[in-house]
Order: C-alpha cells, then structure tokens, then sequence
C-alpha cells in the first residue's frame, strides 16, 4: 500500500509517553492513503529503535559482509551434511564486525549444533574458557539428554581445573588433570574435544567451536583445538571452527600455520558508502519509516564507513525522532553529541597522556592517510631515520594508540584516529610539538637530535 499524503494535520498534544522501547508520537495525523483519509489520535506508536550500538550485537541489516556470510552458510550446510567445513577466521580493527560473525554462526546453528563459545583473554589459558563454555553450555541447555549429560562430565573431568587464589599472600592452589602424553588423543583439551564432538553427533548435531579475541589466545591450546578441529575431518563428525581476532591474530594464524594456510581468512574493511546508506535505510524501511535524504548523507558521513558509527548515529537520529521520518534536522540535532561521546571514549583518554614527540609521531602517521605505513615513509615525512623514531614508536604501541599490523609497519589501533588526529590538529599540536618536529627537520649543526 503506498502512502500519498497530500494533507497532514499536526496537533501537538503535550509530552509523549516512551515506554519499553515503544515511542509514542505526539503529533494527531491526518493522512489520505490510498484515496481514505486516516486519522491517528493520541499516540502513535513507533516500532521499536532497529539500530544496534551494542558490542556484537546483530545490527538490523548486516551489509558489505556477503563473503563472510556465503562461506558461513556453506560451512554451516556442510558440517549438517557431516562433510568437512572449511575453517574461518575474521580478522579486523575494533567494531569492524568481527564478533557479529562469530554470532551469525551461533545463530544459524541453533538447532543443529552444539556451540562451544570461547572468549580468549590475556594471561588466562585458552584451557580455563573451554571449561567455563562447556559448563555455559551445559547450564544452557538443560535437561539434557542422559547421553549428552555424561560426556559433559567425561569432557570436563578431562581439563584441568581452576586454581583457585588463597587469602592474604598465600598464594594459590592449582587443581590438575592428571598429564598425559603430547600426543593429542592423551592432551586433555584435545580428548575433552573428541568427547564432546563423538557425543554431539549421538544426539544427531554437529560441533560448532568460536574462538573470539584470539589475539589473546595462548598459541599451545589454540594447536590442540585447530589440530582436533583438522583431525575430524577425515571423519563423519567434523567440526566447525571460526575465529575472530584483531589484527595481530595474524601472527598467531601464522604460528599455526600447518593447519591455517587453507582456511578463509577474512579481511573486514569499512564499508562503503553505499553499504551505508543500506545499513541505515534498509532497517527504516522494514518498518515504515522514513528518512531524508539529506539526514542518510550526514549519518554516513559521520560514520564514515565505520559499522560501529553507523549504528551508534543511525540510533541516536532514531531516539530524537518524532514522527514517521527522520529529518535532517533530527540527524543535526544529535550528532555533535555523540561525536563528543565517542571522541572521548575511543581517543580521548589514549591522546591525553601523550608527551610532544610521541604527538608528532602521531600527527606524521595521520597525515599519510588511512591504514597501514611504513615506518620509514612516517621517519621521511619528518625528515628523520625509522632507527631514529625507535622509541617513540615502542611508546606509542605501550600506550596502545598504534600496532604493528606487519613487520615494518604502523597503524593506529582504533579506526578514524587519523581523522580524529587531523580534525584535533589545532589541540594536540602545540608548540613543543611544533618545536620537535621543525627541531627533527633541521638538527642543529647537522649533528641530529636525540629522539
Ligand atoms: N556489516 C555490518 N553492517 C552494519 N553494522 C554492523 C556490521 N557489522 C557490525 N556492525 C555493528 O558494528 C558494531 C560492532 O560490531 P562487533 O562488536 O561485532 O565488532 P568487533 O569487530 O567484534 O569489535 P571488537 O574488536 O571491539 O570486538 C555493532 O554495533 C554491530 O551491530
Ligand atoms: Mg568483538
């Protein structure tokens, strides 16, 4: 049915009534649709807000992800048919969408598939989370079928358990499965694994194995993992295994190589504009709201191909609206402020603490555009040696503002800083940053400065 509204009436009534994700219009309608004239009195209510600011939250449309996705439902057939699926690691900067995947899986699998979902954190074996996931899993899906119940507590009694920290300074009592050999069938992990997996498929579903933030997984268990998922394959129960990680887990997939140089190994990238425009229109449509065209342009301008932005502006343009469309004046209204939030919570605290030559390094890097540089175009561009910046380098990774994405180069580690960099230019560069880098240009005496 289209809408033709010649005529709207507007009425304003008092405050509206918001309630549980449920928005009430304050404006009385009258509206001819399809040669009826309608009227809307009282509150309309609104669907609720579709845009998903949250970590790994599902956003409402999930663009520019068609690859990931088709290799996802292809594993996802494949491992229902019992023939081998492909293992899958999503590699990529922070809010890029890494964690949405992982989901997607657990999601399409629900049915099908028993998921063990593992968190890896640093400093805390990969062993422990297997652990807490298999308990997760176990309190999830209760009751369980009796055969399923005991290889629970096969598989468990198989890892080694927690330790546990004693009060004061007395230091903590580990609790160990006993060793075993190096071989995978007598490593714990590796047969709590193999029960798990044999059990699984008694009860006709599949294994489902995520590993998130794998940068952060300790490469010794990681091997056990990827080498039970590699050795179900030439079973009738293979696993399905998917990773995500920033991207330093690439050196990890390559510390594992043996087992990863055949996976697919996704890359995620900002999206495009167009991806963007999709993102925030395509969820409005679904539920019959409207947006101007000149609202969508500032939206994806503010994101700038970046998921996170993309839902966190399309959301907040959403909370400020209060009709049937979202104006460009609903879009103006709130993106300052959540440009200031954000500003503050991804950049802020990690450019304050900042000394001059570490902000200049910065400043050099953000000039060269987005993405990853060579260290020694960025020591070019300030007219000095990469030896040289070798300290200030080691500083700027300590204090978590840039990473070694490959050897030789230097990337910031949140996406846009270089933009934030660049719109901060007035702020961040003061004089002593100034000083340093015209001090670096022209070393006096030509002897160099010490950096
Ligand atoms: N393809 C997409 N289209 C639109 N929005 C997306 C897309 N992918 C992710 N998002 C949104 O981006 C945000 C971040 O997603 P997610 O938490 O999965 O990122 P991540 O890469 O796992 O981040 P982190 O490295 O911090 O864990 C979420 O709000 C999510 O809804
Ligand atoms: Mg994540």
């Amino acid at each position: 049915m289209r809408e033709t509204a010649p005529h709207v009436a507007r009425l304003r009534l008092g405050p509206g009534d918001p309630s549980d994700g449920v928005k009430s219009v304050r404006n009385v309608k009258l509206t001819v649709l399809d040669g009826r004239v309608l009227l809307y009195l009282g509150s309309m209510v609104l669907p609720p807000n579709p845009f998903q600011p949250a970590p790994g939250a599902t956003p409402p449309a999930l663009v520019g992800r068609d690859a990931e996705v088709i290799a996802i439902e292809d594993a996802l057939d494949r491992a229902t048919r019992g023939s081998q699926p492909t293992p899958m690691a999503f590699v990529g900067l922070r809010g890029l969408g890494k964690t949405v995947l992982l989901h997607r899986i657990a999601q399409d699998s629900m049915r099908t598939a028993l998921h063990l979902a593992v968190e890896a954190e640093p400093g805390v074996s990969l062993v422990s989370s297997f652990r807490e996931a298999m308990h997760l899993l176990r309190e999830r899906d209760k009751p369980l079928k009796k055969r399923l119940g005991d290889a629970f507590d096969v598989a468990l009694r198989h890892l080694p358990l927690p330790s546990f920290e004693l009060p004061g300074s007395m230091g903590s009592v580990s609790l160990q499965a006993p060793e075993s050999g190096s071989k995978l069938e007598d490593n714990p992990l590796g047969q709590a694994l193999m029960t798990f997996n044999r059990a699984a498929h008694e009860v006709n579903k599949f294994l489902v194995i995520t590993v998130d933030e794998v940068q952060d997984a300790d490469v010794a268990s990681l091997r056990t993992v990827v080498a039970r998922v590699n050795q179900s394959a030439g079973t009738k129960e293979p696993i399905l295994f998917a990773c995500a990680g920033l991207p330093q887990s690439r050196d990890i997939l390559r510390a594992l190589r043996t087992y990863t140089t055949r996976w697919d190994i996704f890359d995620l990238e900002f999206l495009t504009r167009a991806e963007c425009v999709e993102a925030i229109r395509k969820p409005l449509t679904a539920v019959g709201i409207t947006i101007e065209d000149r609202a969508v342009d500032l939206l994806v301008q503010e994101s700038a191909g970046y998921p996170f932005f993309v839902q966190k502006y399309a959301s907040a343009a959403w909370n400020k609206h209060r009709d049937s469309t979202i104006t460009l004046r609903d879009a103006e209204a709130t993106v300052p402020g959540v440009r200031k939030l954000l500003e503050k919570t991804l950049y802020g605290s990690a450019f304050a603490g900042l000394t001059a030559r570490e902000v200049a390094v910065a400043l050099a890097v953000a000039e060269l555009g987005p993405g990853a540089h060579a260290l020694g175009n960025v020591a070019k561009s300030l007219g000095t040696t990469s030896d040289a910046l070798g300290s200030i380098r080691s500083n700027l990774i300590k204090k978590d503002v840039l990473f070694v994405p490959s050897s030789g180069m230097l990337q910031f580690r949140m996406p846009l800083a270089d933009r934030y960099v660049l719109e901060h230019r007035d702020d961040l560069e003061t004089k002593d940053v100034i000083a340093f880098r015209h001090g670096i240009a022209r070393p006096k005496g030509g002897g160099g400065i010490t950096l």
